[in-house]
């Protein structure tokens, strides 16, 4: 039997403007641009192999070793696409393999909480894209896969890119405007750090596709934001990360996670995401950044109750020394760092 095989990597990112809002659910088309951050490939990443073989009788997958349907429709869309790219190839050169004709079985693994919160689809379908695209020897550039990964989860196709990337929500209604592409690379801002604090790693009850729709069809302040608030704020944001100015760039971080849980709650029946450790980090943030007259640390929550503080190296001390004297004396708590030296994750466990 012989089988054709790729592997691939891709970190997870975690949104400094957040999406939430699909105009087209099938395209994943949002409802606004937004903003991430991707973490270092050394921290919370998926790891997938992806392979395929004339002798497989069906498309599979295994997520953290439990075999998964990849029947769902953005599964399968992602797939397709893959696989029309593959043809084209193929119809260029007789000589190769038709991949595009065999079943695909792929492997994956996150090494971090799977639906918590922590863009796991995020990771997720940016390396099952990454890998097949690999897999095929597509010659598309990442925007052109960032399409793809899109159709997977909306969030994914930011993972594509390392550093602060933009989702441009585009106009088009077939969605080949709507793509990722880098706002800079990490190199032009390496002081930035993130710490990831694990407040719980339990499943959520409203996974993000099923809270967003919820929120698009009940919730009055959501048009607000997303035509008045949003739009201003991604120009902002991309402003504030190319003049490095951490400040600016906190401030936005912050009320954009706060507006989005405000149009969470604004739904109905009301979605919470955030439990009483998040607002704990959210106070302990504000008192800090209150105590140094600046804003030293910026907090953020995406669909989940974990935080994610993003800070400029220089005030790491301060920054993390705050949250573990805080979180220690919380009864029950136990936490442990590793070496903070990239952008990097503490894990807080208990209540
Ligand atoms: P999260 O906040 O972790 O992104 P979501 O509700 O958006 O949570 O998505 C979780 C879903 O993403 C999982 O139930 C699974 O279907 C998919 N997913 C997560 N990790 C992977 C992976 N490595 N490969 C493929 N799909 C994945
Ligand atoms: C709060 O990308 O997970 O993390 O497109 O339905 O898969 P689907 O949703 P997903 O939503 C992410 C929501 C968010 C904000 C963000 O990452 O921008
Ligand atoms: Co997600």
């Amino acid at each position: 039997m012989t089988i054709f095989s790729a592997s691939s990597t891709a970190p997870v990112n975690i949104a400094t403007l957040k999406y939430w809002g699909k105009r087209d659910k099938l395209l994943n088309l949002p409802t606004n641009s937004s903003i991430s951050v991707t973490l270092s490939q050394n921290d919370l990443r998926t790891l997938t192999t992806a392979s395929c073989s004339a002798d497989f009788d069906s498309d599979k997958l295994w997520l953290n070793g439990k075999l998964e349907s990849l029947e769902s429709v953005r599964s399968q869309a992602c797939l397709a696409d893959l696989r029309g790219l593959r043809e084209k190839v193929e119809a260029k050169d007789e000589s190769l393999p038709k991949l595009s004709q065999y079943k695909l079985h792929i492997v994956s693994e996150n090494n971090f909480p799977t639906a918590a919160g922590l863009a796991s689809s995020a990771a997720g379908f940016a390396a099952l894209v990454s890998a097949i695209a690999k897999l095929y020897k597509l010659p598309e550039d990442m925007s052109e896969l960032s399409k793809i990964a899109r159709k997977g989860s909306g969030s994914a196709c930011r993972s594509l890119f390392g550093g602060f990337v933009a989702w441009e929500m585009g106009d088009l209604e077939n969605g080949e405007d709507s793509k990722a592409v880098e706002v800079a690379p990490l190199s032009h801002w390496p002081t930035m750090k993130a710490a990831i604090l694990v407040v719980s790693d339990d499943k959520k009850d409203t996974p993000s596709t099923s809270g967003m729709q919820q929120t698009v069809a009940t919730s009055d302040l959501f048009q607000h934001r997303i035509t008045e608030v949003v739009p201003k704020r991604f120009e902002e944001m991309k402003k504030a990360i190319l003049a490095k100015d951490f400040e600016k760039f906190a401030e936005l971080t912050m009320k954009d996670s706060n507006s989005f849980h405000a149009v969470c709650l604004d739904s109905y029946p009301p979605i919470f995401y955030l439990n009483d450790t998040s607002k704990q980090v959210i106070k302990l943030i504000h008192r800090l950044n209150e105590q140094e007259g600046k804003t030293i640390a910026a907090y953020t929550f995406d669909a989940g109750p974990n935080a994610v503080i993003y800070y400029d190296e220089i005030n790491e001390k301060k920054v993390l020394g705050l949250i573990y004297n805080y979180f220690s004396q919380v009864a029950g708590w136990e936490k442990y760092s590793k070496d903070v030296s990239t952008l990097d994750k503490i894990e807080v466990q208990g209540t």
